[in-house]
């Protein structure tokens, strides 16, 4: 059977000319998909308008409902669900069933957040003026969404937008990644399909800038959650007008391995958080500040765990890392490696390209300046550097244009109290990886890692306006 990825305006399918996504490993078409226009992009717009005095209107029981719904229909559809993920953007299959196991939990979770929108009385009587008024805010949907999704977690962080705005009363227009259209679409049309479902409230369309910026310029959608590059985050920002915003943008995450710490968990989690879906997420593993006196102890035992990592094709069950998501990404993260080792970086391990696929790679004697330190790689690429001290690695980590997830491996706990404050980051993990994202947190960065939080409590408030009343 074909999949294909049909347009979706409001809960009306349309077909139109087709476009393939191939699969960066097999290099076979998997799946197609209808291309959408700005054109598409202003229809689904108007029609989630209209939806809107729908959505906005319905009770909230029947909206957590639906994503109570959604969850079960996702539970009995696990094992395809995981297969759409890696025939289009090749992470591997263990993988992929971790990340719709997470997207089922998020709904759950989400659905339950729906029992908690509430609101706040106001002693508006505190003042003279207010004598025998009663106030209180309440909070209510935002109007139209737009939420535009990455492609290395194709389906959780779709659900990470679409749950919090529908479950808030929202209408929503989604733009899915280019490279993971049908496993949006598929997932779309179990919130439209549900027994449960506003007619129109969700649509879906496909395409890349063209169509980015005719949802992001228009004057319909109240509120913008992009997930994805600093660049685009960039433009987003620039061009949106007076609109809700939340950015998930990149990061170059660190950890500091204390010499006190559990070296053999250190270097198990660490090898895990840098090479996971070959580096492509924003919290993946990327400098690793280790104390001087167990820095060679550290690498040696890093360089093991990288070793007994599987790396091949991601429709096999026991590989862990396969391709990176095209061959331009994975020449990059070769150019990269190579240009750090001109300038003296040490390669303990990988560091060999073939196709799609770069090595798992752990430099040793990287400086402060080069690119694999500096910028995001998003690559399975991470990197040592020797500090004398605590004070240093905290230097070395928060000197960085991102903050997205920061963590310490310490026996300490007068450094751990420590690195909390210290660290310049929207979260901070204590004994294990940056790479730690539990779907209930607030999740989000500081500096160019982005604006705003996910995790559903803080989605829906990001998702709703607070309405003051005032009773006289
Ligand atoms: C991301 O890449 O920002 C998402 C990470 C995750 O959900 O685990």
């Amino acid at each position: 059977m074909e999949l294909i990825a049909k347009k979706l305006i409001g809960s009306k399918e349309y077909d139109g000319e087709l476009g393939e996504i191939i699969n960066p490993y097999s290099k076979e078409v998997t799946t197609k998909y209808v291309k959408c226009s700005a054109e598409d992009a202003k229809k689904a717009l108007e029609t989630a308008k209209e939806a809107f005095k729908n959505t906005k209107n319905s009770p909230l029981h029947q909206r957590i409902n639906w994503i109570k719904d959604i969850a079960n229909k996702l539970k009995e559809r696990k094992e395809e669900f995981a297969k759409y993920i890696t025939l289009e953007v090749a992470k591997p299959i263990s993988q992929a069933r971790v990340e719709v196991q997470r997207c089922i939990e998020n709904l759950e979770i989400c659905a339950a957040e729906g029992y908690r929108i509430v609101g706040e009385t106001i002693p508006t009587d505190a003042t003279e003026s207010g004598f025998k008024t009663t106030s209180f805010y309440k909070r209510v949907p935002v109007g139209v969404v737009v939420a535009i999704t990455p492609f290395n977690f194709p389906l959780n962080l779709v659900a990470h937008k679409l749950a919090p705005a529908l479950i808030a009363g929202n209408s929503v227009v989604l733009k899915p990644t280019p490279e993971a259209p049908y496993t949006a679409y598929a997932f779309a049309k179990l919130f439209i399909d549900s027994e449960y479902a506003i007619k129109d409230a969700l649509s879906v369309v496909y395409g890349d800038a063209e169509v980015g910026s005719a949802l992001v310029t228009s004057p319909i959608p109240r509120k913008i959650s992009f997930t994805g590059s600093v660049p685009v985050g960039k433009i987003i920002l620039q061009s949106a007008g007076i609109k809700k915003v939340t950015l998930e943008l990149g990061g170059n995450a660190a950890t500091f391995v204390e010499s006190s710490a559990d070296l053999d968990w250190a270097a198990q989690r660490c090898a895990i958080g840098a090479f996971a879906n070959s580096g492509q997420v924003c919290i993946s593993l990327q400098r690793i500040y280790v104390d001087e006196k167990i820095y060679e102890e550290f690498a040696e035992k890093l360089g093991k765990e990288a070793s007994k990592l599987k790396v091949g094709s991601p429709f096999e069950e026991d590989t862990f890392m396969g391709p990176l998501i095209n061959e331009e990404a994975a020449m990059r993260a070769e150019r990269w490696v190579q240009s750090a080792v001109s300038e003296g970086a040490r390669i303990i391990a990988g560091g060999k390209r073939k196709g799609n696929i770069l090595e798992p790679t752990i430099l040793a004697d990287v400086t402060d300046d080069m690119n694999v330190v500096c910028e995001e790689v998003f690559a399975p690429i991470v990197s040592l550097v020797k500090v004398p001290s605590y004070e240093v690695a905290v230097e070395k980590m928060n000197d960085s244009p991102y903050g997205l997830q920061f963590s310490m491996f310490s026996n300490r706990v007068d450094l751990m109290n420590r690195a909390i404050d210290d660290f310049e980051a929207g979260g901070v993990i204590i004994n294990d990886i940056p790479t730690l994202r539990f779907d209930i947190q607030p999740y989000g960065g500081v500096k160019l890692s982005g604006i705003g939080r996910e995790g559903p409590k803080f989605a829906i408030e990001d998702m709703t306006e607070i309405k003051a009343v005032i009773i006289r």
